[in-house]
């Protein structure tokens, strides 16, 4: 079976073409980070129109790429939620339209079902059940996995996804957008004691993850602190960036995988777990891997996160977890609504 996902939710035109399961034939990402760059975040009308300008060139090329026609394909998997409300629009009208004029079904995929999906399209062993934490620009959620179709959402963030954590701070020193990746590769020249910041502790004592308290508290730090913001479009060369600033960034993304450490090492408590899957552009962070694989297979719990080119958002991921559903004959309706705040609590009821 040929499917064919799409991805508009964000800043990435994305279209990918998977052949059973996971055989991965194409998989292609128009990114938008230069458009955004200088706004520091994404700018969600201009992300609309690149969508549309980008999005038949970039299916294109996938099915160029992967050596076949628009006629194989046996199914469309496309992104009908959360994210962009215009953005999403863009890919899944085009979704319905090609699914209308070949005469194929089309299934909608939550975007986080698919940052899930990611992990199993390279490590289709992982062990279950586990524990899934996607961890994103957009969502810092944590999910038991009894299955690979068996999502139980067991904790989310109250307040500021990691990503957005990450970036917020990254636009206030002046090193662009998206921050992440820039504080991982500085943050490797810093000293990561150098400022503390405290662990969220939640009132209520449910299991949750928070990002505004360390948030404010970088904003603060910068405020009273001597740094000053590189000149946009600084060449982000450690030994051009003060000794103070690497150091911020390095206990600021410290501070993030803590947090995240602590959440899962909670999320283990009575229950029985084989795996831990990451997901999500913040699982490209090295330090969140290092610390992550370090921390809990000395225990026998294995870590998994998918290679880079999949980590952040993609279409793979999403032909993936729609898969199963095209499998099994399911289409969705031709007027399913793209959903900009789609709950994923799982166990999706379609896909058992
Ligand atoms: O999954 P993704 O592409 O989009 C969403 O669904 O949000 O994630 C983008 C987020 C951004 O916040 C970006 O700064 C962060 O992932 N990111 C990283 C790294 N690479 C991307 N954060 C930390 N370290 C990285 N290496
Ligand atoms: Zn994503």
């Amino acid at each position: 079976m040929i499917t064919l996902g799409i991805e508009s939710s964000c800043d990435e035109t994305a279209a990918a073409v998977l052949k059973d399961g996971n055989q991965l034939l194409s998989s292609v990402v128009a990114s938008q980070t230069a458009t955004h760059h200088k706004f520091g975040g994404v700018v969600p009308e201009l992300a609309s129109r690149e969508h549309i300008s980008n999005i038949c060139y970039v299916v294109e090329r996938a099915l160029s790429g992967a050596g076949v026609g628009f006629e194989s394909i046996d199914g469309i998997a496309v992104t009908s939620g959360p994210g962009l409300a215009g953005a999403l629009l863009v890919g899944l009208t085009y979704a319905k339209g090609l699914a209308f004029s070949l005469g194929r079904p089309f299934v909608g995929v939550n975007h986080l079902e698919g940052h899930i999906a990611s992990v199993l399209l390279e490590h289709p062993s992982a062990e279950f059940p586990a524990l899934a934490l996607v961890i994103s620009g957009g969502h810092t959620s944590l999910f038991h996995m009894r299955g690979p179709t068996q999502a139980e959402m067991i904790a989310r963030t109250l307040d500021d996804a990691a990503g957005e954590a990450l970036d917020k701070l990254a636009k206030l020193v002046g090193l662009g957008y998206p921050g992440g990746p820039v504080i991982d590769r500085l943050s490797r020249f810093g000293n990561p004691s150098a400022v503390s910041f405290s662990l969220p502790r939640i009132s209520s004592g449910e299991l949750a993850f928070s990002f505004s308290g360390l948030k404010s508290a970088g904003v603060r730090y910068v405020g009273r602190s001597q740094i000053t913001p590189l000149e946009a479009g600084a060449e982000m060369d450690p030994a051009q960036v003060s000794t103070d600033l690497l150091n911020l960034l390095a206990s600021y993304q410290k501070s993030v995988v803590d947090q995240v450490l602590d959440r899962l090492d909670k999320g283990l408590r009575g229950r029985r777990i084989c795996s831990i899957q990451l997901s999500g552009g913040v699982s490209c962070n090295s330090e969140l891997r290092k610390r992550s694989r370090k921390h809990f297979e000395g225990r026998g719990i294995r870590v998994y996160y998918p290679s880079p080119q999949l980590t952040t958002d993609n279409a793979a991921m999403i032909a993936a977890a729609g898969q199963l559903r095209l499998e099994r004959g399911e289409t969705d309706p031709w007027d399913l609504q793209a959903d900009p705040n789609l709950p994923f609590h799982g166990p999706s009821p379609r896909s058992g």
